[in-house]
Parts: C-alpha cells; sequence; structure tokens
C-alpha cells in the first residue's frame, strides 16, 4: 500500500489499474461528502466488533454516531446525496462478515432520549436500549412491555425486526413509529399503517428513530415479579454469559429450533470459535475469536444435519450483512 493511503476508505477498489484508483478516489470523495460538518463521532476503517453483541465482524468504511437527531438528518441527505450505502447498526442480531460493511455505518447510540406524554404512552428515542426502557416502565408502574424481559437489542431494532418472545412482540405495544426518511426528513407513522409478520416490521422507506410505546398502568410488584421471573428462567436456559446473537433460527411452525438441533445431535458442535451453544441449541456462541466465516460454516452444517435428519428446513432469523 502506498504511503497516504493507509487511512483511506477502501471502495470499490480495483487494485493496480488506472481505472480502479479512480473509482477509489471517487468513492473516498464520495465517503468524505457524507460525513462531512457532522458534529457527532466518525471513524473511518473502524472495526464493528465492539459494535456487535457477537463480538465478530469486518470494519466499516466509515462509522458514524449522530450527535442527535438533526445530526442524522444532515447525514441522510448527505448519504442520498453523495449516494454512499448506508446501514445502520444496532448489533444484537446481527452477524456482520469478516470484510466489513461498505461505504456509512450509523450507531444511533446518542438517540437516548425517553420523554412521558400523556395517557401512560411512552416515546423512547431509537437508540435506547430494551433494558433502559424496561427499567423506565417499572419506575413508573407501567405493564406492556414484561414480554422484553432480557432481550438487550434497541429500541428501533426491536420495532424494524418486530422483536418478541413467547410473552408478546413489538407491535403489541407500538402506537407509532418516528422515521427519517432517505431525504432526511422526520416521518411519523402510526403503528395502524405499519404491516408486521413473525419478526418483521414492513416500514416506509428510511431510519426507524424512535418510537410511541401504548402502556397501561399496573402493579410495579407484579410488573417487577414478572421481569424477574422471566430474567431467571433465560439465565437458566440461555448462554448469556458469552458473546452471542441471541437465537440463530426462527421456530418453525408448531416447534422449536432449538429442540430440532439438539435432537439432531449438534448441542457442542464446533468451526473454529464459533460452537453451538451447550446450554441454548438454537444459541451459536463466540468462545474467543470466531470469524463470521466459522459461524457461517456452522449455520450450513447445522442447517442440513436437521433437513437431513428431520425434514425441517430452517430459516435464519439472525441477520447476515457485510461483503461476501
Ligand atoms: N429446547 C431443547 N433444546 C435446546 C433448547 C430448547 O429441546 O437446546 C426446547 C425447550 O425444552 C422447549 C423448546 O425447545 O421445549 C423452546 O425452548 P425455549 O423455551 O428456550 O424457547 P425458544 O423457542 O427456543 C424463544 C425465542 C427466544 C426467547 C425465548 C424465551 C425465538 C426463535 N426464540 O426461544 O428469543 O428468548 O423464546 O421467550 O423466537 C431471540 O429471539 O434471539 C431469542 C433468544
Amino acid at each position: 500500500m502506498r504511503e497516504g493511503m493507509r487511512h483511506r476508505p477502501g471502495i470499490n477498489m480495483t487494485a493496480g489499474s488506472p481505472v480502479g484508483q479512480t473509482l477509489h478516489a471517487q468513492g473516498a470523495r464520495n465517503l468524505r461528502a457524507a460525513v462531512a460538518g457532522l458534529r457527532g463521532e466518525v471513524r473511518f476503517k473502524a472495526s464493528l466488533k465492539d459494535f456487535t453483541s457477537f463480538r465478530i465482524g469486518g470494519p466499516a468504511d466509515a462509522l458514524v454516531i449522530p450527535a442527535d437527531l438533526e445530526d442524522l438528518c444532515r447525514l441522510m441527505r448527505q448519504v442520498h446525496d453523495a449516494k454512499v450505502p448506508l446501514f445502520v447498526i444496532g448489533g444484537t442480531n446481527l452477524l456482520v462478515r469478516d470484510k466489513g460493511i461498505r461505504g456509512v455505518v450509523v450507531n444511533l447510540a446518542k438517540l437516548n432520549a425517553i420523554h412521558d406524554e400523556p395517557d401512560h404512552v411512552v416515546y423512547a428515542e431509537g437508540g435506547v436500549g430494551m433494558p433502559t426502557l424496561m427499567k423506565h416502565a417499572i419506575s413508573r408502574s407501567l405493564s406492556g412491555l414484561e414480554w422484553a424481559a432480557g432481550i438487550p437489542g434497541t429500541v428501533a431494532g426491536c420495532v424494524v425486526m418486530n422483536a418478541g418472545t413467547r410473552l408478546g412482540e413489538m407491535k403489541d405495544a407500538l402506537k407509532a413509529v418516528r422515521l427519517v426518511d432517505p431525504r432526511g426528513q422526520v416521518v411519523d407513522c402510526p403503528a395502524s399503517a405499519v404491516r408486521f409478520t413473525y419478526r418483521r416490521a414492513l416500514l416506509p422507506r428510511g431510519i426507524v428513530v424512535g418510537a410511541w410505546l401504548q402502556l397501561k398502568p399496573g402493579s410495579r410488584e407484579k410488573i417487577e415479579g414478572v421481569v424477574k421471573e422471566y430474567l431467571r428462567r433465560r439465565r437458566d436456559t440461555q448462554p448469556l454469559a458469552l458473546p452471542s446473537a441471541g437465537c440463530v433460527f426462527k421456530n418453525p411452525p408448531q416447534d422449536a429450533a432449538g429442540r430440532l438441533i439438539e435432537a439432531a445431535g449438534l448441542k457442542g458442535a464446533r468451526v473454529g470459535d464459533a460452537q453451538v451453544s451447550e446450554k441454548h441449541a438454537n444459541f451459536m456462541v463466540n468462545l474467543g475469536q470466531a470469524r463470521a466465516a466459522d459461524v457461517i460454516a456452522l449455520i450450513k452444517k447445522v442447517g442440513r444435519a436437521v433437513e437431513e435428519q428431520t425434514g425441517v428446513t430452517l430459516e435464519l432469523e439472525l441477520k447476515i450483512v457485510g461483503q461476501p
């Protein structure tokens, strides 16, 4: 690598050829234009490992943590004008490939405000963690989020994937969603205009930056009791001490992926440092240095074995992103 190139973002590079170098320079200019003048944090070639619960993932060309909603709107406009790809990283149900993500990766960590509104409605910005929102609801004796006990994701992530457990799902509490559209405009969308399916919300194009949740008054002790019991059950059955991305596969109708994987004899199966958890077979854990390629190979191995032995084709719940 030539001196001076080291800190430049690598976009569309065809090494060596003059055309490749022109494309590279153009890509780098576009990337700089996309993130110019932002007040938040911008890091080039930032490792995404620390932004995923799996602790796996290659670099983002540029990682941006906008300072606030206005800063995010500016980023959206600039990204649109510069025609740079954009990806929002929540980080909990996600596997980032080893070569990382091209373009801008945005993290909403600083959009972390919670407001109480009349009639037991709570507004939470997209970067608020579900455990924080849960604590807020408990402190106000508000019921309606108990189903989310132990879900580590952000509010935005939980809206986008209609996160849920056997006790309920995001759509049950959602009143409306705030998005920033690809041109940087703020758009509010009632939940009645969104179609929800199993682990997916079909939203207008844009980034989810906040959600209004319709809760109901309840007994603080009762809510806390349900949450504690649910957290205890999770701790007993799930490998929460090791990095993972939660459940890897969706549950097939009338069955459980974990049961099928265990029945196929795959608990403890390994590729490199990626392992099918000994505690819950629908979790894969990172024993230390697992690469995305190891996890993907393990997913294929599990999928094949379950299909051969039970005839069931497992579908991924985990989202896999980044450059193949
Ligand atoms: N099971 C096994 N072996 C295992 C794991 C599970 O036989 O290794 C059996 C259990 O004995 C039980 C059944 O499979 O009869 C279901 O297991 P569990 O109660 O643990 O629930 P799950 O269906 O595997 C779902 C969600 C979890 C959520 C739990 C608790 C999905 C895909 N998974 O798991 O969500 O935490 O219920 O509500 O919907 C996630 O989405 O990332 C996630 C972990």
